[in-house]
């Protein structure tokens, strides 16, 4: 582990942005070489917390130098773990690589930066359910550290398409009752009823609650929407299909940029009562479309694996597995 006797895991609130600085860049590289995202620019907010202060978590110094950090926030009596991340050890001699080519060491520091922020929210009586989901980790990088705080682990996927060359078409004969049209602010409120009751019941609604309630879905649209975290929202290629008299949503997708050429779909889901007419695969259609328009030559999602009929959509749709991640939750008893 780093240099060993020197490393401290100190109050990541101590330290501001700047101190953090190599440690993001050095993260950020591997976002972009794993993932093709833009990590800095969805940090933005994350930098803003650092210079305040104000985000739990820690940092690992090694020789005065910042090699790592992990940080949580807090949601009413819910904790989730936004990032841990380590740079890997440059002196090479004495370290073996590990099996997915990262540093023995790096890997030891994260998980000791993670090891802390567990006893600290185990022990916090006003923590009673902790969420994490870890998209640049590969699965089972860090999921021992979880179990055994008894978390339960789930394996998600991140699929990617080529937007290059011609698509698919996107067929518009929609059931007279029904208008395609692009997402507006004023849907929100509607599109947390939607998903609420697209989750209810679902192996995503596990691992993150807010998709159990209406508010904690607004909640959730709310950050997709308007800030910057899970890329920047776009609003070309985020779709919602409305039942022409109800003037409810009975579907959508909701895409955003999380690079200069990826696109990305935060959210698709449609009502119960609509499944299997071919909605989700028409705004799949549609969001390819406009993302290529906009110049991305990709586009990606992230899925539960256990949501098989959805991982099925999406391989129809040429997109490939091309990383997979984990998603912890623990509830107190
Ligand atoms: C996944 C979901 C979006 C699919 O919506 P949909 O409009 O019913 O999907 P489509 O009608 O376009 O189905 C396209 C393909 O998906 C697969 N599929 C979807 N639902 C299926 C089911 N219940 N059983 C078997 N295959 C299914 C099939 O391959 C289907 O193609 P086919 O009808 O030609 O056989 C919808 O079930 C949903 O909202 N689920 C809850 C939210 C969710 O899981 N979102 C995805 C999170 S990553």
């Amino acid at each position: 582990m780093a240099s060993g006797l020197s490393l401290e895991i100190l109050d990541l609130r101590h330290f501001a942005a700047p101190m953090l600085r190599p440690v993001l860049e050095a993260e950020s590289a591997m976002w972009r070489e794993r993932l093709n995202w833009d990590y800095l620019a969805s940090a933005k907010l994350l930098l803003q917390y650092l210079d305040s202060r104000s985000l739990p978590g820690y940092v690992a110094v090694d020789a005065g130098r910042v090699t790592g950090y992990v940080f949580c926030v807090y949601e009413d009596s819910k904790a989730v773990i936004g990032d841990v991340f380590a740079l890997p050890e440059e002196s090479a001699h004495s370290l073996s690589m590990g099996p997915d080519g990262r540093r023995g060491a790096g890997r030891e520091v994260e998980e000791s930066l993670l090891q802390r922020l567990l006893e600290l929210l185990l022990h916090s009586p006003g923590v009673d359910r902790i969420e994490s989901q870890l998209l640049l980790h590969r699965d089972g990088e860090h999921s021992e550290t979880f179990l055994r705080s008894g978390f339960d682990v789930y394996r998600r996927l991140y699929m990617r398409r080529s937007l290059i060359g011609t698509l698919s078409e996107a067929r518009f004969d929609l059931a007279a009752e029904l208008e395609l049209r692009p997402w507006q602010d004023q849907d929100l409120n509607a599109a947390g009823r939607l998903i609420a009751e697209a989750y209810r019941d679902h192996p995503d609604s596990l691992i993150n609650d807010q998709y159990r309630t209406v508010h904690g879905s607004q909640r959730f649209l709310q950050n997709i929407v308007r800030f910057p975290g899970c890329g920047v929202f776009s609003v070309q290629a985020s779709h919602v299909i409305v039942d022409r008299i109800s003037r409810e949503p009975i579907a959508l997708l909701l895409g955003s940029r999380v690079s200069s050429q990826c696109g990305h779909i935060t959210q698709i889901c449609v009502h119960p009562q609509y499944r299997r007419l071919g909605l989700a695969r028409l705004l799949l259609r549609v969001a390819a479309m406009q993302f290529q328009r906009l110049g991305m030559t990709e586009l990606t999602l992230t899925v539960t694996e256990a949501n098989s009929h959805a991982v099925d959509l999406y391989q129809s749709e040429r997109y490939e597995i091309a990383h997979s991640f984990n998603a912890a939750v623990w509830v107190r008893a």
